[in-house]
């Protein structure tokens, strides 16, 4: 009698984690056509080479290129050399992506940059936020931009407990934001097993120095996360689940789900047009050739615009689409007066102005 329960528990558990896996790989689909949608007057930026993880463009037009991730399971072009931020002024005629120099003091040579975000304060300092994974651990580094210098001088290390695997940052106040956290287990074979089971153990935090909290969880693998123009609203992707979580922000900073709006792609990274309001979404068509990288066939590129998010029926578009060709694994994608900046997670950047 104990054998057969155990056989039949046995049984169950493979067929579960056999239905797990099948659907894991649905989601991932690596064999999914894509539809080209090319834009005119594009060109690859030309110093980026390993990676344009994730983009910030300040509204004076300055834009921050996050460079060089080392993540487990993702290729990359230099797994040797430290990540680096680049700067970028798109009001330049023909602008040029360049590495700030980042002061003594921080570990530069263990430097995993990951999601980045802005803040100005009210004195018109800028503040670069970024996820850092130094020895593939979760720390965010706080740096003053310096302008004249093109320099970022470090000003602080946050570590805590709720942030491990943390994938993006969205900054709304002085050492307050919110954070990702894109899978629950630290070490890659359990990460994997995770995102195999569909466990939904991952979950977006807030931080600030006085209150550490989850605010939203559930999600497959909550990764790009962003903040709407009026800032009453949180956008979250949940990568593996391919939808955006629709947010609404309270002021003792929980979050309460809206919507969500489901999608046929892996969403990446979220921005919001500064213009618009839309939300520009950063995807993997076809993620199961990141996991499994061929350079003969190699992963594509995807874009989308969403329009009236808080409608009943938000519209769809896609702004570009590529089968990898030119663009491999597009992690996100940033608009700033009629130039968009599409990024990766280990290939080049496009610089295209529409
Ligand atoms: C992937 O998508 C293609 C076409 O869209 C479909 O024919 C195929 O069955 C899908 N594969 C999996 C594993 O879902
Ligand atoms: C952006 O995209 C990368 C690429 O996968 C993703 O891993 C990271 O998840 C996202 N977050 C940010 C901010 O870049
Ligand atoms: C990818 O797209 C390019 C240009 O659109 C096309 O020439 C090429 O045949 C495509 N490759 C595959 C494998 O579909």
């Amino acid at each position: 009698m104990g054998k057969l329960v155990a056989l039949t528990l046995l049984g169950a558990a493979l067929a579960l984690i056999g239905e797990r896996l099948l659907s894991f790989r649905q989601r991932i689909n690596a064999s999914r056509y894509i539809e080209p949608v090319e834009l005119q007057n594009c060109h690859f930026i030309e110093t980026i080479e390993t990676g344009s993880e994730d983009i910030d463009i300040l509204p004076s037009g300055l834009a921050f290129i996050s460079s060089g991730l080392k993540y487990p399971g993702m290729p990359s072009f230099a797994p040797d050399e430290p990540g680096k931020i680049f700067l970028m002024d798109l009001n330049e005629q023909n602008p040029m992506a360049q590495a700030l120099k980042i002061s003594d003091g921080f570990d530069r040579a263990s430097f995993n940059p990951h999601g980045i975000s802005t803040f100005v304060d009210k004195d018109h300092t800028v503040y670069l936020y970024v996820v850092n994974h130094p020895h593939m651990k979760s720390t965010v580094e706080i740096f003053r931009f310096e302008e004249q210098h093109r320099s970022l001088m470090h000003l602080k290390t946050i570590k805590h407990e709720l942030l491990k695997s943390v994938n993006d940052i969205v900054v709304l106040g002085p050492e307050q934001f919110y954070a990702t956290r894109d899978r629950y287990f630290t070490t890659f074979f359990l990460s994997m097993l995770e995102l195999f089971l569909d466990l939904r153990w991952s979950y977006v935090l807030f931080y600030s120095p006085r209150e550490v909290k989850v605010v939203a969880k559930g999600f497959s693998s909550a990764n790009g996360i962003t903040v709407s123009l009026d800032k009453k609203y949180i956008y979250v992707a949940d990568v593996v689940a391919k939808n955006i979580h629709v947010m609404k922000k309270h002021k003792n900073w929980d979050l309460t789900q809206m919507k969500v709006i489901q999608l046929d792609t892996l969403v990446d990274n979220l921005t919001v047009d500064p213009a618009t309001g839309d939300i520009l979404a950063g995807c993997h068509p076809n993620a199961e050739k990141l996991l499994n990288y061929d350079p003969k066939d190699p992963p594509g590129s995807e874009v989308l615009r969403l329009q009236s998010v808080l409608s009943e029926k938000p519209q769809v578009n896609t702004v570009y689409a590529n089968n990898g060709s030119m663009l491999q694994g597009s992690t996100v994608a940033s608009v700033y007066q009629g130039k968009l900046l599409i990024g990766t997670v280990f290939h080049k950047a496009l610089y295209c102005e529409l």
